[in-house]
């Protein structure tokens, strides 16, 4: 299948993030990697997809999960090489499948060249600028010069003995102290960063994903003020793009830099930020002059709750519209707990300690689970905008609970004072065949333990199974295809306070039943595809969706 040729192909495109160390592993040492995603392109092609998002696949140390780069341009050797990410990419175009890479420009790994040379060289030289040095405070420097947290420890400085550094100064890194941040006020970083996007886009890739898209430019301004916890979204807008670390307003800057660069390309290259910003600052990040999308995560904080849904949908529709962009929606992502599992628990259940606790604190409806998070799916897959689809998602996997805590990668409770377990149970590697070494994922075991039910929620089982959640959605995506209509949508009533009906310009109607009880849709059309089955027609049970077609 040829890529489409449509200029606007980003708009209401179908998304499929793959995190390659859990994806398919090819050569047998328990790491997903490149080759392993051309092996599955097949699979890739079945789910009738629009583009893939690689998450980072470049050289790295993990300490978390490849968001500590080593080297942007470049693939890890663990993962292949740039010739083997070539042959996937001009393989995935062949089959009409674009490509997404992550651009991680908040922070690089302490093995990157530059740190290792910031490390060696002198306070105040040219190498260290390009990170964010200080001297500490207390009579010998002793203390960190700020008190600004960090997402992954206490504190987001580090003193450089702790990497090898024989002077007495610390360096700032909002995330794990192996993760330090780049000094986006020197021209030189925002210069590489370019040269970064280029190498990529030279190469084919289609779009960019921006990781932490809110935190490169920071108040670096002498004394550095104080900013004693991560502030909320309220807080960072009434900063109005002068908060100490978030959302400044030289990042506009930026990312007009990095769209003129996108617009040089034939068709222009597209980009997502992923900034946790609130609903109204992350306009500016998608405007059609700066990244042209951004990731709307709104539906990842709701519950499975029509009302919760509606308010979402309302906000994010309006705003995109407002500035002329389309919205992006999701409900998972490799930082999530899986939406069947959320779904599944009581929505008072606290689900960071649910997870701490192995699963143990409180029951989850597994099947109720399963069947909300896939009608959640197929409404957000009618929505105008772009539908991101986790892997694993489309198997309707479940969080893996038990991972022994020895085995436990995710520096967010390594370094968190273990107070919460952390994002691995949605990372385990994929499950293809119902039984053999790592469940068809490689064939020596995969680096995250698989539990013992994997087997049934395999590519091979619940390929067989018409009534799978795979079967279900790879008909909702290649239906959607056929269905897709201008970007705009319409409610109607439905008289149930627990069930959302909307629908398209082009008579593609979607219901969905939040409620505990059927709903009777009869009259509403002709039934085109549900997410579970219908009792009895015009019957739709609990925590189900279905598209209808009608002539409004
Ligand atoms: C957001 C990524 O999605 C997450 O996985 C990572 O830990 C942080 N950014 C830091 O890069």
């Amino acid at each position: 299948m040829a890529l489409s040729l449509d200029k606007n192909w980003w708009r209401q495109a179908v998304v499929y993030q793959i995190y390659p160390r859990s994806f398919k592993d090819s050569n047998g040492d328990g790491l997903g990697d490149i080759k392993g995603i051309t092996s599955k392109i097949d699979y890739l092609s079945s789910l009738n997809l629009d583009a893939v998002w690689l998450s980072p696949f470049y050289p790295s140390a993990l300490v978390d999960g490849g968001y500590d780069v080593d080297d942007y341009r470049d693939v890890d050797p663990k993962l292949g090489s740039l010739a083997d990410f070539d042959e996937m990419l001009a393989k995935l175009h062949d089959a009409g499948i674009r490509i997404f890479v992550d651009i991680v420009p908040n922070h690089s790994s302490n093995l990157h060249l530059w740190f290792k040379e910031a490390i060696a060289a002198e306070p105040g030289s040219a190498a260290r600028n390009r990170y964010i040095f200080r001297d500490g405070k207390g009579a010998n420097g002793e203390l960190p010069p700020t008190d600004w947290p960090s997402h992954f420890a206490p504190s987001a400085w580090t003193h450089e003995s702790k990497m090898g550094g024989k002077h007495n100064q610390w360096y700032c890194h909002l995330f794990a102290p192996e993760q330090p941040d780049f000094n986006w006020d020197n021209r030189e970083v925002e210069e590489d960063f370019l040269r970064t996007l280029k190498f990529w886009a030279d190469r084919g890739v289609d779009g960019f994903r921006i990781d932490v898209a809110h935190a490169m430019k920071k108040d670096l301004s002498e004394p550095l003020k104080s900013l004693p916890k991560l502030p909320t979204h309220k807080e960072i807008d009434l900063d109005r793009g002068k908060n100490v670390l978030f959302d400044r307003n030289e990042l506009h800057e930026v990312y007009k830099e990095w769209r003129r660069l996108f617009d040089r390309y034939d068709p222009p290259r597209v980009a997502v930020a992923e900034a946790n910003v609130s609903a109204e600052a992350l306009v500016k990040y998608a405007s059609p002059e700066e990244l042209g999308q951004s990731f709307n995560f709104e539906l990842l904080n709701a519950d499975f709750e029509a009302a919760d849904f509606k308010k979402v949908i309302d906000r994010s529709l309006f705003s995109a519209k407002k500035n002329g962009s389309s919205t992006t929606w999701c409900l998972n992502n490799h930082d999530q707990m899986r939406p069947a599992t959320k779904y599944g628990l009581d929505p008072a259940v606290d689900k960071v300690k649910w997870r701490n606790s192995n699963g143990s604190s409180a029951p989850l409806d597994e099947a109720y689970g399963i069947s909300a998070a896939i009608a959640g799916s197929m409404l957000i897959m009618a929505l105008p905008g772009s539908t991101y689809i986790y892997q694993g998602e489309e198997l309707g996997l479940h969080e893996v609970t038990d991972i022994p805590e020895n085995q436990i990668q995710d520096p967010q409770y390594l370094r968190n004072l273990k107070i919460d377990k952390g994002r691995d149970g949605c990372r385990v590697p994929l499950p293809w065949t119902n039984t053999g070494s790592s469940f068809g994922f490689g064939s020596a075991g995969a680096h995250l333990p698989q539990p013992k039910w994997f087997g049934d929620n395999s590519v091979e089982i619940e390929s067989a199974d018409p009534n799978s959640p795979l079967s279900i959605f790879r008909k909702a995506l290649a239906l959607r295809k056929t269905l897709i209509a201008p970007e705009d949508m319409t409610w109607h009533e439905t008289g149930d306070a627990n069930v959302l009906h909307f629908s398209r310009p082009n008579g593609w109607n979607c219901i969905t039943n939040f409620g505990r009880s059927q709903y009777n849709f009869d009259g509403a059309g002709e039934v085109i595809h549900s997410s579970g089955p219908l009792a009895k027609s015009g019957d739709l049970p609990p925590a189900t969706t279905v598209w209808v077609r009608s002539s409004r």
